[in-house]
């Protein structure tokens, strides 16, 4: 099938979108406002954007009250930091909370039943029961235009400049376990999906580079 999705001609019961760009890592932010109050929200527009220096960003629409954007942009551009916590399967309650839009200073981390952790470089906590906690510091907010004011996006790029990993995460190798931290992330509908199996594939050798590149005419 093809559909345009300005024409939403797809003629599906459900837009198929968000099942075309899966599965999403969800960046778990948590921010603070003006007075200190905690937000926590977790955001499935998300990327690692960059690593030499590493860059993380999330990308939120407007709030469902035209005119006003979510908590975590407003409290991410005025402090100019927030912390990208891992979402894990373990935590998927948790971030399911988090997701409620709740009026401006509610501590979103305290009614999930988290517990914050005081960053080392920037001010906003970290979820503490989150195995990986990135601190960043904002380096861009990108708005790109909307149909409707919940259509519209505020991209929030932050320069990752504190990273903290549970020890017990890290295997005998130095590598992360991934399969055990079993990250979580967003797939179309209601559906979620967690890493619980890992395989490796190294880059082709110069060989079969060459071998490829003369199949191919090059
Ligand atoms: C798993 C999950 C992923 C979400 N991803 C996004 C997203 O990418 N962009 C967005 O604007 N809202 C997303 N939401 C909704 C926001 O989390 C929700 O509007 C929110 O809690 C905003 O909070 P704030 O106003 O405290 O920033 C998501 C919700 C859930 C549960």
């Amino acid at each position: 099938m093809f559909y345009e999705p300005d024409l939403n001609n797809h003629g599906l019961p459900f837009n198929p979108f968000k099942s075309c760009v899966v599965p999403r890592p969800i960046a778990w932010i948590s921010t603070i406002n003006a007075n200190g109050a905690v937000n926590l929200a977790p955001f499935s527009q998300a990327a690692m954007v960059g690593s030499d220096p590493p860059y993380v960003m999330f990308s939120a629409g407007g709030h469902e009250i035209e005119g006003k954007r979510k908590d975590s942009v407003e409290n991410a551009e005025a402090s100019g930091e927030f912390v990208y916590n891992l979402a894990t399967y373990d935590l998927r309650e948790g971030v399911n909370i988090s997701g409620q839009i709740t009026d401006s200073g509610i501590d979103e981390m305290k009614a999930a039943g988290l517990t914050p952790a005081p960053s080392t470089l920037i001010k906003p906590p970290r979820v503490a029961e989150s195995p990986i906690n990135l601190e960043c510091r904002i380096e861009q907010i990108m708005k790109l235009p909307g149909k409707s004011w919940s259509g519209t996006v505020w991209m929030v790029i932050g320069r990752v400049v504190g990273i903290h990993i549970k020890d017990e995460f890290i295997m005998a190798d130095g590598k992360l376990d991934i399969a055990r931290l079993k990250p979580l992330a967003r797939l179309g509908y209601m559906d979620y999906t967690s890493v619980d199996h890992v395989f490796e594939m190294g880059a082709i050798d110069d060989a079969q580079a060459g071998t490829w590149r003369k199949a191919m005419g090059g």
